[in-house]
């Protein structure tokens, strides 16, 4: 697993945490915040964005990596998830539908850390890889064509 600088680490929490602040959750009071690293050095973040018509949530996760996607990364070296639900933390992971998307981009190996943040201070909670949450994705090379990435 790819060492982080701790000023790196640092900065993903607070981007994290920040975004969290702007999450978007009437419905389920849940909020999230997500920042991913991209091979670039940037920071993207991300929150949980709800919707009256439930299924069109979109999670922190997925917002911050598709806002690094847009950006043009395509190369990502860690990603920090921090919830605000005291106590809840641990059981706080990633779900099923974002592991999958974090799949197509980031590498089995890539860390994932998530914290708490509702003490003020985020208290990183777990530290484990993508292939940890999500040994078998569905991958690109299952299919017949294989993606006809332009970058
Ligand atoms: N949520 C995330 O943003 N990320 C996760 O990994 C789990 C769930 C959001 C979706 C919804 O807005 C709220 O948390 C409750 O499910």
């Amino acid at each position: 697993m790819p060492t982080l600088k701790p000023a790196e680490l640092d900065e993903l929490f607070a981007v994290a945490a920040r975004s969290l602040h702007n999450s978007y959750s009437p419905y389920s009071k849940f909020k999230v915040g997500a920042a991913i690293l991209a091979a670039s050095g940037k920071i993207y973040g991300g929150t949980n964005i709800e919707n009256a018509s439930f299924g069109l949530t979109n999670c922190a996760e997925r917002t911050a990596l598709f806002s690094a996607i847009t950006a043009g990364e395509r190369e990502f070296k860690a990603l920090v998830i921090v919830f605000n639900q005291k106590g809840l933390a641990e059981s706080s992971v990633p779900c099923g539908a974002c592991r999958q998307v974090m799949a197509e981009f980031c590498s089995p190996s890539m860390p994932i850390y998530t914290a708490d943040v509702s003490s003020g201070n985020p208290q990183c909670v777990n530290h484990k890889k993508l292939q940890d949450y999500y040994p078998y994705p569905f991958s690109p090379q299952a299919l017949q064509t294989k993606p006809h990435r332009t970058k």
